[in-house]
């Protein structure tokens, strides 16, 4: 039976990254490039799929969370030597064999799948993606004969001043025939400037032996880029933004400016949504219908129910219920729930706090290791006070409780319900319901004492 395998190539260091992190992890929108392309070909019909790992081998696994085959190429000895790697996996199946390079995060789905329909049409034992490229500095060049039938692919390092000059660039996706390409990659040398063993010499090996060598041209470059340097990267970060944010406007997201918008690769966000210029939505974010969120708002793998509007403010690990208003200038940090029409002001930091339903915390307060029942108002610079040099202690108010401005709630306290504590209090100790605390020093007035 015929099956139809993939290769992903992962091993290489990137050396013209110039960075610590192995070139695959770098991420665009986001999410690691190694996972863009492993993404792309889950969505396709697979039988199996390997993942040859190398530099960070460990830390590409972790990375990638998909249901693959890891396979390890210990030494880096080029793209060919990389895919011998899997031999043990495919080289005795009947099939198609799709290769793919973790520094194309761009590919789709929809195009490896157009190369595969191509590569069968024409009953050729490869199929390489090709796109025309303005500059193709640093891409294998596609080399063809009188007819117009690929005959070779030349590596930038070992193109002679003319065969430089071609537009028409490999994109370093391959479809071959499963069995004919094991066969043939035992073949290939590694006699050129890099000393590598390239991939794309199976096709001039293939040719020679009159082998039928077909070439898919994918519609934009844009999709196939190679990300070698920090450059493409940008570009490549540039063109995902774009990807990314058309797709929600189409699916009914308002972006006032899709250029200054950032939007990660696996946030979710509702319908009549409104993104203001400048604002970043990252990690996992699911953000509702009807929600506005405003400039300078940065919103952390969080999730936002609908219709909550977020002026200038940043908002991590944590949830908002529907209805809530939140900032400008509030900082909401992990671990943090914020319930149905809470409002929480400017100036306002909670960290692992939850504040239930209707609720505010409107000005210049700080709400930390607290559980705030509902219909609880929080005046102006109110803080709990939850830290003693060493540990952290709770502070719970309940409902319907008030607690006047200017006040410090020392914890482990609590507030009980409708309980009222008054303006500039010091509270060290809990508050019955519905009780009135008053915990200030009395004023004293000293008549004409500045004269
Ligand atoms: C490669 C192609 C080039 C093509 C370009 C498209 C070769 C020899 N050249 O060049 O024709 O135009 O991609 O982007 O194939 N890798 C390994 N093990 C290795 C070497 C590389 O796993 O031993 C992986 C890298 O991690 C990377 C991918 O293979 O994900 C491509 O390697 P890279 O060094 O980026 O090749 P390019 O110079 O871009
Ligand atoms: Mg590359």
């Amino acid at each position: 039976m015929s099956g139809r395998f993939a290769v992903i190539l992962a091993a290489g260091q990137g050396t013209r990254m110039k960075s610590r992190l192995y070139k695959v992890l770098h991420t665009v929108c986001g999410k690691s490039m190694v996972e863009h392309v492993v993404d792309q070909v889950a969505a396709l019909d697979f039988d199996q799929t390997a993942v040859i790992v190398g530099h960070g081998a460990e830390q590409v696994k972790e990375t990638v969370s998909r249901n693959v085959e890891f396979v390890l190429q210990e030494e880096q000895l080029g793209t060919g030597h990389a895919v011998k790697c899997s031999e043990h996996l495919f080289s005795s199946k009947e099939g198609t064999t799709v290769v793919l390079c973790g520094d194309t995060p761009l590919i789709t789905s929809s195009t490896i799948k157009k190369l595969m329909e191509a590569h069968e049409k024409e009953q050729a034992m490869a199929t390489v993606l090709t796109a025309i490229a303005e500059d193709s500095t640093g891409y294998g060049r596609i080399i063809r004969n009188d007819e117009g039938q690929v005959e070779k692919i030349v590596e930038q390092k070992d193109a002679s001043t003319e065969e430089a000059t071609v537009k028409e660039i490999n994109t370093g996706i391959f479809c071959f025939d499963n069995q004919m390409l094991f066969k043939t990659l035992s073949e290939v040398k590694n006699e050129n400037a890099q000393g590598e063993y390239y991939l794309p010499d199976v096709i001039e090996i293939l040719k020679s032996k009159g082998e039928k060598i077909a070439a898919y041209q994918a519609v934009s470059l844009d999709e196939t880029l190679g990300v070698n340097d920090r450059v493409a990267l940008s570009k490549a970060e540039e063109l995902m933004k774009l990807r990314i944010n058309e797709y929600w406007m189409r699916a009914g997201v308002t972006f006032i400016d899709p250029k200054t918008t950032y939007v990660s690769a696996e946030a979710s966000i509702g319908q009549d949504t409104i993104l203001y210029p400048n604002t970043t939505i990252k990690g996992a974010s699911i953000i509702g219908e009807d929600c506005v969120i405003e400039s300078g708002s940065e919103i952390h793998t969080s999730k936002l129910g609908n219709g909550v509007h977020v002026r200038n403010s940043h908002i991590i690990e944590s949830t908002v219920e529907a209805g809530a208003s939140i900032g400008p200038f509030a900082h909401i940090r992990p671990n943090s729930e914020v319930g149905t029409d809470v409002k929480i002001g400017n100036f306002v930091e909670l960290k692992k706090a939850k504040v239930s339903d209707r609720s505010k915390v409107s000005h210049l307060s700080y709400v930390g290791d607290a559980l705030v029942g509902s219909d609880v108002n929080i005046g102006c610079g109110v803080v709990t006070v939850n830290y003693d040099g060493k540990n952290k202690h709770q502070t719970i108010i309940k409902n319907g409780a008030f607690v006047g401005s200017g006040s410090n709630l020392i914890a482990p306290v609590e507030i009980g319900e409708n309980g009222f504590v008054a303006a500039g209090s010091t509270i060290t100790e809990d508050v019955p319901k519905q009780a009135l605390s008053i915990a200030r020093s009395r004023q004293v007035n000293k008549e004409n004492y500045v004269k």
